[in-house]
């Protein structure tokens, strides 16, 4: 496992109820709280006047944060297009589809399913992810045209295999798991070596796929690097299809032979 930076959480906001929500967000996390030029922690979680953001202090990289009205993914760029090809490898036309994503990350597969048109649940174990993704939909929440879709999006911030375990029977279940050599994905670089800094590389990947298979799901699709090997295990060896995109691939299996 690859060694994880350390973290610590600061305001950079001089209004009373940022310093107080820096503070409570340190003891909720459990990291310290530390001022915003202290740069003894790898990584600073920084509550500003508008958003949380990590910035990683021993990098020129700029800060992350969820975005889900601006940047790159700027929901107006990405209007979770049928062709986009998570939306067609979880069997999206149109009918209702309930999709339990169990790596939520930043939360732009879940997003993109969301604004297809699918509802979605979405499951983050690390605390610091699940933060930095409740910030952002947060934020999204006060967008006229996002609140609607947003109502359709469940974050839970728990273990994917126990909560789907006692979730009911999604009809897909998705996974994204992360990647040691990974080459390219929906998430770019930047926040992608962010992820890999805070959660380290996915030791459970094969496991995330037994639970998917176990919990009776009709469609199971895995995300992987468009050229990784395939995930596999005993309960699921081989993908009944797959769908390439940009650079990432899905791999789509039928465990109940549906
Ligand atoms: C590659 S990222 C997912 C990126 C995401 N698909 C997106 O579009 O932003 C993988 C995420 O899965 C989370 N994860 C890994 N194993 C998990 C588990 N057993 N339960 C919940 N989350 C898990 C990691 O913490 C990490 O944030």
């Amino acid at each position: 496992m690859s060694t994880l930076a350390s973290v610590a959480v600061c305001a950079a906001s001089t209004r009373p109820h940022r310093i107080e929500a820096a503070a409570a967000l340190a003891a909720h996390l459990a990291l310290p709280l530390v001022a915003e030029d202290d740069h003894a922690h790898e990584v600073l979680l920084v509550l500003t006047d508008e958003r949380l953001e990590a910035r990683q202090t021993d990098s020129r990289a700029g800060a992350v944060a969820v975005e889900f009205t601006s940047g790159s993914f700027g929901y107006r760029r990405r209007p979770g297009s049928p062709r986009e090809a998570v939306v067609r490898a979880v069997g999206f036309k149109g009918q209702p589809l309930e999709v339990f994503d169990m790596t939520a990350g930043l939360g732009r597969d879940a997003m993109v399913l969301a604004l297809a048109g699918c509802r979605v649940t979405t499951c983050e174990r690390s605390p610091i992810v699940h933060a930095l993704l409740e910030d952002g939909l947060r934020r999204a929440a006060s967008d006229d045209e996002l609140a609607p879709i947003l109502e359709h999006l469940t974050l839970i911030q728990r273990d994917a295999i126990e909560a789907l375990h006692s979730a009911p029977r999604p009809d897909v279940v998705y996974l994204d798991p992360m990647f040691p050599e990974r080459t390219g994905s929906a998430v770019p670089t930047k926040e992608l070596r962010l992820l890999a800094r805070i959660v380290g590389a996915s030791e459970d990947a094969g496991a995330l796929l037994d639970a998917a298979v176990a919990s009776g799901a009709p469609r199971v699709v895995v995300k992987r690097p468009r050229l990784a090997p395939t995930l596999s295990t005993a309960r699921a060896a081989t993908p009944g299809m797959r769908l390439e995109g940009r650079s990432s691939r899905f791999d789509v299996y039928f465990p109940t032979g549906a």
